[in-house]
């Protein structure tokens, strides 16, 4: 468990796949979420993802999922994935499913327990995501949290009606510790 003022990452329990259902059949959540096109997404198939990559393979995997807990209930989730022993890399991902708690520092917050589980904890060297042109505010967030702009894929995604930039963020170690002592 990752703890901080107030947001706590916990461990995906199989009983959150309902709240994950709801926020994945949330149109314009999973727009800004980027990735494949919104489909209807169903607790069975979720059920099976969990059954599949947090019991059955977790022990052989790498990547990290979490639940994003506030007051007491599950706003989000996020995680860590594609580490690379070799570069000592990892992808970072969040997104708040409960629209009351966007704009309100606690992406910030999140994104802060996620680096210092890749730094500090997993001895990462640099740590990477991918976000779009029109996600302003995920943009803001990361920036806050010391990420910098690496590189732009012009149009690249097709965003429910026009095509966006793709934009790829990291920070590295020393970026992150710098930004723990201003
Ligand atoms: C992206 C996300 C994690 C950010 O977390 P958050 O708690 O909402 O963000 P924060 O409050 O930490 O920071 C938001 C920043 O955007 C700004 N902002 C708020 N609303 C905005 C809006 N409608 N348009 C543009 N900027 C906005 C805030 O002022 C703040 O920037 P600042 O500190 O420079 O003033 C969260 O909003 C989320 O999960 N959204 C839905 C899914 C998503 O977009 N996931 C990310 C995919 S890459």
């Amino acid at each position: 468990m990752l703890i901080g003022e107030r947001v706590t990452l916990r461990p995906l329990r199989r009983d959150d796949m309902e709240t994950l259902l709801r926020f994945s059949n949330d149109v314009e959540l999973e727009l800004l979420g980027g990735g494949d096109p919104p489909k209807p997404h169903t607790l069975e198939a979720w059920q099976s993802w969990y059954d599949e990559n947090m019991v059955k393979d977790a022990d052989k995997k790498s990547d990290m999922s979490f639940a994003i807990e506030a007051d007491g209930k599950m706003i989000g989730h996020c995680g860590l994935w594609r580490f690379n022993s070799t570069n000592r890399t990892c992808c970072l991902g969040i997104g708040i499913g409960d629209r009351a708690y966007w704009s309100r520092s606690y992406g910030r917050e999140g994104v802060g327990l996620l680096l210092d589980c890749a730094f500090r904890l997993h001895n990462q060297r640099k740590v990477c995501l991918d976000t779009s042109d029109d996600n302003v505010r995920a943009q803001r967030c990361y920036k806050a949290c010391g990420f910098v702009e690496e590189g732009r894929l012009r149009q690249q995604l097709w965003r429910g009606g026009q095509y966006v930039d793709e934009i790829h963020m990291g920070i590295l170690e020393e970026e992150w510790r710098k930004g723990l002592s201003t």
